[in-house]
Parts: structure tokens; C-alpha cells; sequence
């Protein structure tokens, strides 16, 4: 026999999302809902893949292999998945991580939807000539390049990084036009008159620290956004809502980082919407009481 085995027309489209751990991953319930709601043939599973470049490379391929049109990427593989990568778009190169990786034929093509689920987050509740004077991001770390890009691309004129280990604030501002780095000790003051201020920390967490900050000093019309979404109302986000400001969760994020990955492999919608995150809300509750 000579040649590729072609995947017969009607096996059931395949995708899923890869990860070390994965069992709390909410990516496989947002990409079923969708295929559910277009009636597409096709499942998203989670698959773990231990913290290792050789077997992530084998796992990789063995994914292509059986006919999976492509994954998402999670903790801990995003930066070697980019390096794995075949082609990488502009975006996942600028982040240094993929979340995405697409097969075809010619090879696996990375991609980082990270920055768009963030600016997708951010617009549902920024006006198009929202102030955009200052944003601060706090952390430094995984989850903050792609925010930062985002804030970047949405026109922020001046953005300031806080993060506890000054050294990666001083890495992350380097990346960025019109960013520096400040000290994670000054954080309340620099949020002084910030349109905007972003968690990027695993600090509000359930189960880890608290995360000290007064949004006092921001600006009132100001955005809060946190990353996390465990619990959906971190503190920072239920100070935000009761001073007047508005809150975007780590959801909305979540939601719109996946509307990309369904849309290449799955099917053609991918509407973000209060069914959705009804959805999630419901899932996120049974874990907890899990
Ligand atoms: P991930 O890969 O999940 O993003 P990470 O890279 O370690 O994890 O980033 C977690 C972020 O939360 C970092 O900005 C981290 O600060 P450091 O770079 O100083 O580690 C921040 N963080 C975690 N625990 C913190 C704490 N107790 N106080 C302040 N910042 C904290």
C-alpha cells in the first residue's frame, strides 16, 4: 500500500485540547455545546500529555496520525507546542506560546488565540472611544503576554506591568510598546487613574493567595478584569462592580480564546453568549460541589 490512509468523509470531525492536568478543563463543554447547537459530527477531548518535549512530540503526532484536525494547548505545553510547530502565525511567534496547533498535510500550524479571547473579552464591555490612557497589568507570568499584546493592540498609550519578581516585569514591558515595569510593592499606586487594570495572577484563586489591591485609585469609568474564574467573583471583581466600575470575568476570555479553534476544525459558529456561560456557571457549580 502505498500513501497516506485518508480518514473516511464520514468519520466524525476531531479536536480536543491538551494539557498537564486537563480533567478541570472547561474547553471540551464550550466546543460540544457548539457542535450540538450546528448539529456538526464531532467530538473535542481532552487529553493529557505528561510535561515532556519528546512525548508531547510523539503524542502530537500520533493525534494527526488518528485524524484529529487539531488541538488546543494548555499549561504546560504552550511554549513547546510554538517550537513544534511547522508555521506559526504572527501572533503565537510575538506571545512566544501557542494554544493552537492545526494538522494538515503539509505539517502543524501554530497559532495563539489567547490575544483574541482577551480582546474579544475586553470589547464587550469597552466603548469604541473608551479612555485609553493607562492600563496596568498585574503578573508576569504565562497568562500575561497574551493579555499584554491584546492591551497593546486595543491602543492603551501607556501600560505598566507589576509583577512580584520584578525581573519578569522588566522582560514582559520589554515586549510591549509603550510599557514599563513597576515595582509589585507600588501596585495601588500606580493604578492611580488607570482605565484599566487586568489580573494575570493566580492570586484570587480558590485555594491560592489573596490578592491585596485597592482599585481605589483607579479611574472611576475604569475596566477590572481578572483571568481567573475560579471562583467567577474574585474579590478584585466584586470591588470593581460595587465602586461603579465594570468587571469582565475570566470567563468571557475563556469563551472567546475558543471560538478560533471550533471555528478551524469543528464547525462555523462559535457564538459567546449567556446560554454559553449559563452553561459553564452550571459546570463550574458541580465541580465544586464535587
Ligand atoms: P502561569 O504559568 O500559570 O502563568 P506563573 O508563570 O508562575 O504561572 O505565573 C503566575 C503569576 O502569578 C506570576 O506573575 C507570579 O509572580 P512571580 O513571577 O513573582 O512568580 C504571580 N504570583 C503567584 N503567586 C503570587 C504571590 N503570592 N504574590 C504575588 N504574585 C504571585
Amino acid at each position: 500500500m502505498t500513501g497516506a490512509v485518508k480518514t473516511p468523509r464520514t468519520a466524525p470531525r476531531l479536536a480536543g485540547v491538551v494539557g498537564a492536568p486537563i480533567g478541570h478543563s472547561l474547553s471540551p463543554l464550550i466546543h460540544t455545546i457548539w457542535a450540538a447547537r450546528e448539529g456538526v459530527n464531532g467530538y473535542y477531548v481532552p487529553v493529557e500529555i505528561a510535561d515532556d518535549d519528546e512525548i508531547f512530540r510523539q503524542s502530537i503526532a500520533s493525534l494527526q496520525t488518528v485524524g484529529f484536525a487539531g488541538v488546543n494547548v494548555t499549561l504546560p505545553h504552550k511554549e513547546r507546542a510554538l517550537k513544534l510547530a511547522t508555521t506559526a502565525s504572527a501572533r503565537a511567534k510575538r506571545a512566544c506560546a501557542a494554544n493552537m496547533l492545526t494538522f494538515s498535510p503539509e505539517g502543524v500550524h501554530a497559532d495563539n488565540s489567547d490575544i483574541e479571547g482577551f480582546r474579544a473579552a475586553l470589547a464587550e464591555y469597552a466603548a469604541p472611544d473608551e479612555k485609553r490612557d493607562l492600563a496596568l497589568i498585574l503578573g508576569a507570568g504565562g497568562a500575561s503576554r497574551g493579555v499584554a499584546i491584546a492591551i497593546e493592540e486595543a491602543g492603551y498609550k501607556k501600560i505598566i506591568v507589576a509583577n512580584r519578581t520584578k525581573a519578569r516585569a522588566d522582560d514582559l514591558a520589554g515586549l510591549i510598546n509603550g510599557a514599563a515595569a513597576g515595582d509589585w510593592e507600588d501596585r495601588n499606586d500606580l493604578a492611580a487613574g488607570a482605565d484599566l487594570v487586568v489580573n494575570t495572577t493566580s492570586l484570587g484563586m480558590t485555594g491560592k493567595g489573596v490578592l491585596d489591591f485597592d482599585i481605589a485609585a483607579m479611574a472611576p469609568g475604569a475596566i477590572v478584569a481578572d483571568i481567573v474564574y475560579t471562583p467567577l467573583k474574585t474579590p478584585l471583581l466584586v470591588a470593581a462592580k460595587e465602586s461603579g466600575r465594570r468587571a469582565v470575568g475570566g470567563l468571557s476570555m475563556l469563551m472567546h480564546q475558543a471560538a478560533p479553534g471550533y471555528r478551524a476544525w469543528l464547525g462555523n459558529e462559535a457564538v459567546v453568549d449567556e446560554d454559553l456561560q449559563n452553561h459553564l456557571l452550571r459546570a463550574l457549580a458541580r465541580k465544586d460541589q464535587a
